[in-house]
């Protein structure tokens, strides 16, 4: 399938559109023509590739196309047709299978790809995770993609777009799982204490300047927890366990980049403050003891919340508060 920011296939994007306007009815060929501005061959030629990539398209010479409501495919032309962002998305890049979104993002980063530009995989063969880890990616279930974004700030500031990210994507999987996910400090989403979504923040930078920053993102939509592999079973969860049934990744996806739009607007615009005092709404450890895996030491303590650099704070035995930066939180023993 060609990608969704490409021209050609922006023809496709429009012809799903345009034939899901007239939901059950067949549009003509004339019309499509005519709309598109392009012979009624070539719009032949559009529809042969959209089937090819699993649209049901049925054609009766006399009434022209209709468009089957079946299984929608997961794919480019899907996720862009319904997509009502001004960037985020806008210019998509979509894969069956990727090593990495991230990798692959960070590629077209330095090739000049603009703000908002994002990259789609149905499946990753070397999914990172924060920390080195590895990020589990079969096709077919989850989401995985990631979000090129260039914001005029300094390197020092740019993990504060973790929070934006963290808040994004929570409220993008609230609209599905109406009781919400919460954050693990900075930005592991948790439900019912495992995780249903990461978030990896890669930057390419000059000393004073960011070029551009990729925010990674996976979410658990429809992946049983009997597939997970056995480490993470009891650790990991996905929006199907909560609500009981199937949701469409594609529903999620632009869901989440409407999201990512928002945040990081308010974020350039108002600043970290707004940002930071939503992502605390979903942040549950406060005032709970908790453990911090920091760079270089252990931390035990009861948790005091977040400065307003987005810097973890925590009470130790010694009456001490201990600052961290970066590190890994977790609920420490009652
Ligand atoms: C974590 O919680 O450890 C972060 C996981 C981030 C996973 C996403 S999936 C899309 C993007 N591509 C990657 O290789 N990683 C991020």
């Amino acid at each position: 399938m060609r990608q969704a920011g490409s021209a050609e296939a922006s023809t496709e994007v429009e012809i799903i559109r345009l034939l899901r306007e007239t939901h059950e009815g067949f549009t003509s060929g004339q019309t499509l023509s005519a709309r598109l501005g392009i012979s009624r061959a070539a719009v032949w030629k559009h529809i042969e590739i959209l089937r090819k990539a699993g649209y049901t398209i049925d054609a009766s010479p006399s009434k022209g196309y209709r468009l089957s409501e079946g299984k929608a495919p997961f794919n480019g032309v899907e996720i862009s047709a319904g997509l009502t962002t001004e960037f985020v998305g806008k210019r998509l890049h979509f894969f069956d299978s990727v090593e990495s979104t991230n990798k692959k993002a960070f590629e077209l980063g330095r090739a000049g790809e603009p703000d908002g530009t994002a990259v789609v995989a149905d499946a990753q063969s070397g999914g990172r995770g924060r920390l080195g880890r590895f990020w589990v990616s079969p096709p077919g279930v989850n989401l995985y993609t990631s979000i090129i974004l260039r914001p005029d700030i300094e390197p020092l500031r740019a993990h504060e777009l973790t929070f934006v990210a963290a808040v994004a994507t929570a409220e993008a999987v609230r609209g599905f799982v109406p009781r919400g996910p919460a954050v693990k400090w900075p930005n592991d989403l948790l439900m019912d204490s495992r995780k249903v979504a990461g978030i990896l923040l890669e930057m390419d930078s000059e000393v004073d300047r960011v070029n551009f920053v990729v925010v990674g993102i996976g979410i658990n939509v429809n992946m049983k927890s009997t597939v997970f592999p056995a480490e993470l079973r009891g650790k990991a969860t996905s929006i199907m366990e909560k609500t009981g049934f199937e949701v469409k990744r594609t529903e999620v996806l632009r869901a989440l980049y409407s999201s990512v739009e928002v945040w990081y607007k308010e974020y350039m615009k108002e600043g970290f403050a707004p940002v930071l005092n939503a992502w605390r709404s979903f942040f549950p450890s406060e005032g709970k003891r908790v453990k911090v895996k920091a760079f270089d030491r252990e931390i035990e303590g009861i948790c005091l919340g977040v400065d307003q650099g987005g810097a973890l704070l925590v009470r130790t035995p010694s009456g001490g508060v201990e600052r961290v930066v970066s590190g890994d939180m977790e609920p420490g023993r009652e």
